[in-house]
């Protein structure tokens, strides 16, 4: 016990005046001060964990398809779909009225209890859509990292083997098993170890990664290197014996926006066969529609053994869930899954209008538009000639998960080679874009640690808000282009 006056590392500062002043419920009374009088920015700089950082200090109140109102009346553009969720847009009259209706009838039908309707519903809206004939068992959890977490733990069970082979520049979440699977940045796992163990990565055909390449290096020269280094990693870091699964994004999202060639997805399926090791597919950002297919592995034609989803499946509403064949899902024994929110039925109803929606207000064919139309935007600015679009080095991407990379500065004045590779770990123009935009009420994010912009804003975008998506876009990289 700790006696008066001694003194402990873990002994908690005692409040100070700004801190919230804690009032007992039953004596509350609203004169008191608190720190609820605080601005609601200020508020939450108080008492949100630091820890989540943020693009802006805006408070969103309301949300509807590609606006955002913020607590004082600023209407913002956004590009972001609060990263690929609201693929519908916000509040989606639909899907809003589908989890209200089933707020009135049961919201928590717990699965380790009983079957949920909700869930059965959504399941048989949900499978025939799934992109290979032998995805018919489900799991549904709440995040996508979880259902990471899900898949790992199928594929250790199944397999009866420890180690997992993810890609350089993969994004799967920040819990404790996901942060050591991610390879996007070292910030999500830093002074956070020790992390799960058993995780080696190995090399996807994006030209950054490859100190020789450059962005018209042929995606076969890419893709060759990627499955080389893949192969030397199954002969020099993790033997075949030990892996149970090889799990990537098809596109990759936090480390760049780059859509895997169905020559690379085809040869890990190879691999993968030859030596008894599962395929992960991961479609948390890139499935529901965003690529302009339900789910972009569809093009390759690859079977994943696990498929993973979230984001967009509920458009907001927190649902995610993997995708195997009854076959492999059956080898878990009950009970070793679950969780008390696990497939929730709110969400479960929200995610079953989702599908109707995309089938009745013919999504898809809006994606294609969109996307045909950013791109031509992007292309023409690009060889514009001018000072801004010269900046840019490279647009790729598939339907409205567009990325934007750009050249160093440096190399606009036909400086060495060198200053490009070092802009490549350094970005510097597309974090001073994002904050452009959103002086121009614009939300836009950057993402890897190359110097990348990436374009998700919701499928439901219309062509005169995506049109003034880039004007706006057009006038922020003018601004940053003068001063460089
Ligand atoms: C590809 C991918 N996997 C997993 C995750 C983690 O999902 P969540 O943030 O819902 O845990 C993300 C999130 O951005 C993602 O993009």
């Amino acid at each position: 016990m700790m006696r008066k006056g001694s003194s402990s590392a873990l002994r908690v500062a005692a409040p100070s005046a700004s801190r919230f002043t804690r009032v007992p419920l039953r004596s509350f009374s609203s004169t008191q001060p608190t720190s609820s009088d605080l601005d609601t920015a200020a508020f939450g700089e108080q008492h949100i964990a630091k820890g989540i950082g943020r693009l802006t200090k805006h408070v969103f109140e309301e949300g509807k398809g590609t606006f955002i109102t913020t607590d004082k009346g600023v209407k913002l553009l956004d590009l972001t779909s609060g990263i690929g969720v609201v693929n519908l847009g916000h509040c989606h009259p639909k899907v809003s009225a589908a989890a209200a209706a089933q707020c009135n009838k049961i919201t928590h039908a717990q699965v380790n209890i009983g079957f949920s309707a909700a869930q059965i519903a959504l399941l048989k809206e949900l499978i025939p859509i799934l992109p290979h004939k032998s995805l018919d068992s489900v799991f549904l959890w709440n995040s996508g990292a979880e259902a990471v977490e899900a898949a790992v733990k199928l594929a250790r069970n199944a397999t009866k083997k420890p180690n997992i082979i993810v890609m350089q520049g993969s994004y799967h979440g920040r819990t404790n098993a996901t942060a050591s699977m991610t390879r996007s940045k070292t910030i999500y796992g830093e002074g956070h170890g020790p992390l799960m163990g058993g995780v080696f990565a190995t090399a996807f055909p994006y030209y950054s990664q490859f100190g020789s390449a450059t962005k018209d290096t042929p995606k076969e020269d890419l893709v060759n290197e990627a499955l080389l280094q893949l192969k030397l990693t199954l002969q020099q870091q993790t033997s075949p014996a030990d892996t149970a699964a090889i799990i990537l994004e098809p596109v990759l999202g936090e480390g760049g926006y780059v859509p895997a060639p169905p020559e690379f997805l085809q040869g890990l399926r190879k691999i993968c066969d030859e030596n008894n090791i599962l395929l992960i597919v991961d479609e948390v950002q890139s499935g529901m529609g965003r690529t302009g297919q339900m789910f972009f592995i569809e093009e390759s034609g690859v079977r994943p053994d696990i498929l993973i989803f979230a984001k967009g499946i509920a458009n907001g509403f927190p649902l995610s869930g993997i995708a195997s064949s009854k076959e492999l899902m059956d080898l878990q024994k009950p009970g070793s899954m679950g969780g008390t929110y696990a497939g929730n039925a709110v969400a479960c109803a929200a995610a079953k209008a989702v599908i109707e929606v995309f089938r009745e207000e013919k999504i898809l064919d809006n994606v294609a538009a969109r996307s045909k139309q950013l791109f031509s935007f992007l292309q023409d600015l690009k060889s514009s000639g001018t000072k801004a679009g010269n900046l840019i080095e490279d647009i790729r991407g598939k339907g409205l998960m567009v990325g934007l990379q750009f050249a160093h500065p440096e190399l606009q004045r036909g400086s060495s080679n060198t200053a490009s590779k070092e802009a490549k770990v350094q970005p510097q123009i597309a974090p001073k874009v994002v904050q452009e935009c959103v002086n121009r009420d614009m939300l836009l994010l950057s993402t890897s640690v190359f110097d990348v912009l990436r374009f998700i804003p919701p499928l439901t975008i219309s062509e005169e808000e995506l049109d003034q998506a880039c004007k706006i876009f057009k006038e922020s990289l003018e601004a940053v282009a003068k001063d460089l």
